[in-house]
């Protein structure tokens, strides 16, 4: 056995990380979170001016960053973030697929091929794409951590909600099978998979809704732990599994759901039970 060392604590001084839909919510607050840690961030995203915003944030930080904009589900876009991000940060250290779209929802018997075809496409392509253009360089240094976004969707499926279910759920498996092709290169890939997380994409949703106040309180609610995720439990979970200290985790799916993985029906807590200590 060699001898112990210290243990080196969160750090991502010197690295590099690139990040789709680093413009919102929880991608932006990833690229925020690992900058704070030492990262330079290169973000693509595809709203006008969303990548550019947070890229401004991360430079405030005192870390490099570059905005890149277009469509995170497409091949050329994504192969020259790539090599955009190589040239002007240097290698890849960190690859995080974090844009998604929820797509027009809707069950199974009302779902349009064009629907499913565009969640899948940014979704489940986008993904790929990351893993892959990433996989290129990680695998000659022999290092690397690639996280993808799934879903509490990925792990047990949501009614009306077809086509999203299906994109994150294939995420999961998408995750084991390049983890399993890039683990003698000790690249690693994992999955981390939120429940319902105060975004703009779901204050997008309940705003859609006559009752969305009510709603989200239900959610709530409905979390062993009495609230929904915050961008910030989220990009914990991913800066922690896509550092050093977490290499020896790959092809995981990491819930971070407020408990509500733990529960078989929908979390109440007992009229018997006081909650106070
Ligand atoms: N918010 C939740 O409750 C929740 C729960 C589970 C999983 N997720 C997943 O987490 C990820 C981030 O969600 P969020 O809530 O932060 O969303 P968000 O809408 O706040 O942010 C997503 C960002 O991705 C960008 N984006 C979407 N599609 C893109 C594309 N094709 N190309 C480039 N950029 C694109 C958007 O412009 C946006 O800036 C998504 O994959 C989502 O499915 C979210």
């Amino acid at each position: 056995m060699s001898p112990r060392e210290k243990f080196p604590g969160l750090s991502y001084a010197g690295k590099v990380a690139f990040i789709t839909g680093g413009g919102s919510g929880i991608g932006q607050e990833t690229a925020l979170t690992l900058a704070d840690l030492g990262a330079d961030v290169a973000i693509l995203d595809w709203t006008s001016g969303a990548a550019a915003e947070t890229a401004k944030q991360v430079k405030r930080l005192g870390r490099k960053a570059i905005a890149l904009d277009g469509d995170a589900g497409d091949e050329k876009t994504v192969v020259e973030a790539f090599a955009a991000t190589r040239a002007q940060l240097g290698e890849i250290d960190v690859a995080v697929a974090c844009a998604g779209v929820l797509g027009t929802g809707g069950p199974v018997f009302e779902t349009s091929v064009a629907d499913f075809e565009q969640v899948m496409g940014v979704n489940v392509r986008g993904s790929f794409l990351v893993v892959r253009e990433a996989a290129k360089t990680m695998r000659k240094r022999k290092q690397g951590a690639i996280v993808l976004l799934s879903s509490l969707d990925g792990l047990q499926a949501e009614h009306g909600m077809f086509s999203y279910c299906v994109s994150k759920g294939a995420l999961l498996n998408l995750a084991r099978a390049a983890a399993l092709d890039l683990a003698r290169d000790r690249v690693t890939v994992n999955c981390v998979c939120p429940s319902v997380t105060y975004t703009p994409l779901l204050a997008g949703r309940l705003a859609t809704l006559p009752n969305g106040d009510e709603v989200l309180a239900s959610y709530a609610d409905r979390h062993p732990l009495g609230r929904v995720l915050t961008p910030r439990d989220i990009a914990s979970a991913i800066a922690f599994v896509a550092s050093p200290i977490a290499n020896g985790i790959t092809g995981a799916a990491i819930p971070v759901d407020a408990g509500i993985g733990a529960t078989w029906d929908n979390f109440r807590t007992p009229s018997w039970i006081k909650n106070d200590p």
